[in-house]
């Protein structure tokens, strides 16, 4: 059987890595990278350090506004998958490759399988939240990491094909923490860090970088304070702080975006993360390291509920306040599964398509 993956982001890059592996293993796969993102820092580091088999196709998509980028990704996979003809089309996650995969898939009759189905913050200004809802709603197969992801989708209505299999991304970080603790005092050294004794901070998402007054907020809150930060800066940000002339106290060590693996080892020596990326609220919790996002709302409730994340939004009083009181409880169930998601995804694939072999539609 024939799989297009579809990857362009970095936190794909990392979910693939667990997943390529697998569906190797069983079928023959073609792996799409839309260019998304393109800096080496942000790509091609995860697939030198993450023993990612190298893009099939890149189709060199690059930044702009969202329907430019989700356009030009939609023409170019629409492409490979007319050349291609595979059984199914695999879309990861939450981003404009996501959607894009997805729309150009369905609208060819190939069905879509999507990791992290059913994740909703039901915020609709977000545009992940967009790009969510419509690739579950064009997937056949759902694979979901939680339990409330599977209540969400039922609340749409969608409840065929829906399975629960836990979060792909536990299974990278346990394959990465064997390495990252051989890694650890080699990337604390480089910084001068000590154990439990610095803050890691990351800020991307567009409701916290569009307002420029509310990215200042957040980096405000970096700068009082004596206790060293680290600050991987992702591009988007670091445009914005050059244009705008943020200075960082001595304390904040603002450095390029890490590679996977320094990424582990970084979180899980933090006394603290102070981050709305989603990935890295599950991975403080698997580390057990308390999060504070900087948003209103998350798509991973569990880790709230569990009393080790805590949202602070985007004021600086509010975050400086947690970062001097914040508490984790001293339990931490497990979460998101038992590290072995991957494995279910290439076999729930394979299921689906031998149950109901598919054909493709060309439409004009
Ligand atoms: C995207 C995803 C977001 C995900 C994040 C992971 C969407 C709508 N957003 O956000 O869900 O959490 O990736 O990191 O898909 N840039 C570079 N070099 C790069 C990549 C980006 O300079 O390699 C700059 C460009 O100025 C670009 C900006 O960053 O315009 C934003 O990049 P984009 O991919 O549009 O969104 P992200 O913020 O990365
Ligand atoms: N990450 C990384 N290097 C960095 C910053 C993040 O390897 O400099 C990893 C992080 O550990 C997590 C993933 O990238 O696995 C999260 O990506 P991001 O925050 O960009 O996206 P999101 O998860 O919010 O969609």
């Amino acid at each position: 059987m024939k799989v297009v993956s579809i990857v362009g982001a970095r936190p794909q890059f990392i979910k693939a890595a667990a997943v390529s592996r697998k569906l190797r293993e069983q079928h023959e796969e073609i792996l799409v990278h839309t260019g998304q993102h393109y800096d080496y820092e942000m790509s091609g580091i995860f697939f030198d350090g993450l023993e990612l088999p190298r893009p099939d196709r890149d189709l060199g998509v690059g930044s702009g506004s969202q329907g430019f980028q989700t356009g030009a990704m939609l023409k170019g996979i629409e492409d490979v998958l007319l050349a291609e003809r595979p059984d199914f089309v695999l879309v990861y996650g939450d981003t404009n490759s996501t959607l894009a995969g997805a729309l150009a898939a369905s609208k060819l009759s190939i069905p879509v399988a999507h990791i992290e189905a059913g994740l909703r913050s039901f915020n609709r200004c977000m545009p992940e939240e967009i790009n969510r809802v419509v690739a579950d709603h064009l997937s056949e197969l759902l694979l979901c990491p939680s339990d409330v992801a599977v209540s969400n989708l039922a609340a749409e209505g969608i409840s065929k094909n829906v399975h629960l299999v836990g979060d792909v991304m536990l299974d990278v970080l346990n394959w990465a923490k064997q390495c990252a603790d051989a890694n650890q005092s080699a990337i604390l050294d480089r910084f001068g860090l000590q154990k439990q004794a610095y803050l890691l901070a990351t800020v991307h998402r567009s409701e916290n970088t569009d307002e420029v007054e509310r990215l200042w907020s957040i980096l405000r809150a970096l700068n009082s304070g004596d206790e060293p930060v680290i600050f991987p800066v992702h591009p988007r940000v670091r445009k914005i702080i050059r244009e705008t002339g943020f200075r960082p106290e001595p304390h904040v060590c603002l450095i390029d975006p890490v590679g996977y693996l320094d990424m582990v080892a970084l979180v899980g020596s933090a006394r603290l993360v102070l981050t709305d990326s989603g990935g890295l609220q599950k991975e403080s919790y698997w580390l057990g390291v308390p999060c504070l996002t900087l948003r209103t709302e998350t798509e991973w409730v569990e880790t709230v509920e569990a009393g080790w994340n805590v949202l602070v939004g985007s004021q600086s009083e509010e975050i400086v306040k947690a970062v001097n009181s914040f508490l984790p409880p001293d339990s931490r169930p497990a979460l998101y599964g038992d590290g072995a998601a991957a494995d279910k995804c290439v076999n729930l694939i394979g299921v689906r398509t031998e149950a109901e072999p598919i054909g493709l539609v060309e439409r004009a």
